[in-house]
């Protein structure tokens, strides 16, 4: 399959996430509404012939050569590795592969770049060879991160990295993975603010609370949180009642929203990215205080609505802003939030 005197490379590139409502909810059952914006990261892939693979980025620490079926070691290139050994598996490619990884996505900032990475290798690897679809490289993509890398992650990033369109926003039912897309109405601006606050998701935090919201599944005897009602929750103690009480309200929040993307009414759709923020600082308890500082003052300053995004404890705010008060809003929040960054 592969001419090692004269290898040939393949690409791909893949853009990030932000998610804009429907947070902590995509392993509960629930509707979430993500969609695909830039920066992006772009996968080189090429066979070496040898028993290593070879990965570099100039954004990374210089990289070690690991032998082609070496497990995970909690470094940067577990997630192009994952995604290699996957593909040998499949008989997709053959032997170590040189791999460049080129990305603008910040790590650690809520915008998925550990699915684009893994989707991206994936697709480059495919190319040619496979015949898979967005679904399938989307499943993939969970498989590595929940086993591989050991992120018991839900399925929302990669879903959205590898069937986003640029405008729409993809309303993805965890439930039953079905999903629509739904057009990003021209007068809304979509905003995403790095905070400078970076978090891990492999440091426990993201597992705990996962465990929680299922365990609260179990004592309320059904096989997702977001199909529970809020009344059955009186039965739970702390802190399985704050998660199912979040999880619960966030899902008919995405519902909320699905209708005012269709009607197109921004402020309320604003409203209730600061419901889901506080649901999220309050009852999930995924915010920390330089995050709600921001979100307050975003809000404070004239956002239609703001909140934290991701997996949270850090990284970044998503913001939907009037585009004719665009740049005095950003202005002022800069000058309150030296350290901030705009992302998109
Ligand atoms: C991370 C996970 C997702 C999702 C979000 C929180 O991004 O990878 O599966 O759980 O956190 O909404």
């Amino acid at each position: 399959m592969t001419n090692t005197a004269n290898p040939i490379t393949r690409e791909a590139t893949v853009p990030c996430r932000v998610n804009l409502i429907g947070e902590w909810i995509d392993f509960n059952g629930g509707i979430v509404l993500p969609m695909t914006l830039q920066p992006s990261v772009t996968v080189q892939v090429a066979s070496n012939g040898s028993s290593v693979d070879r990965i570099k980025s100039p954004g990374f620490a210089v990289c070690p050569d690991f032998a082609v079926d070496a497990p995970a070691e909690d470094h940067w290139s577990d997630y192009v590795r994952g995604a290699l050994q996957y593909a040998r598996n499949r008989n997709w490619i053959e032997n170590g592969q040189d791999v460049s990884v080129e990305s603008g996505i910040p790590a650690g900032a809520g915008l998925s770049s550990s699915a684009a990475i893994i989707v991206a290798t994936l697709k480059a690897t495919s190319a040619g060879f496979a015949d898979i679809d967005g679904d399938a490289l989307a499943f993939a993509a969970k498989e590595i991160e929940n086993n591989f890398i050991g992120v018991p992650c839900g399925i929302m990033d990669q879903m959205a990295v590898a069937l986003g369109e640029p405008g729409k926003v993809l309303a993805l039912d965890t439930s039953d993975c079905t999903y629509f897309l739904l057009d990003l109405p021209e007068t809304w601006t979509v905003v995403v603010v790095h905070s400078g606050i970076r978090r891990s998701l492999s440091d426990g935090r993201y597992r705990v609370r996962r465990n929680e919201c299922l365990e609260s599944a179990a004592a309320l005897g059904v096989d997702y949180l977001c199909s529970a009602s809020l009344q059955s929750t009186d039965t739970l103690v702390e802190p399985l009642l704050k998660r199912a009480r979040h999880a619960i309200s966030e899902a008919k929040r995405s519902r909320s929203a699905i209708e005012a993307l269709r009607t197109a009414d921004r402020s309320g759709f604003g409203r209730i990215m600061n419901e889901s923020h506080a649901s999220l600082r309050d009852d999930m308890e995924v915010s920390v205080p330089g995050i709600d500082d921001l979100v307050a003052d975003a809000i404070g300053l004239g956002a239609d609505g703001a909140r934290i995004t991701g997996a949270g404890f850090g990284g970044c705010i998503v913001a939907l802003v009037d585009p004719d008060r665009l740049e005095s809003w950003w202005n002022a929040l800069k000058l309150r939030h030296p350290s901030i960054e705009r992302v998109a």
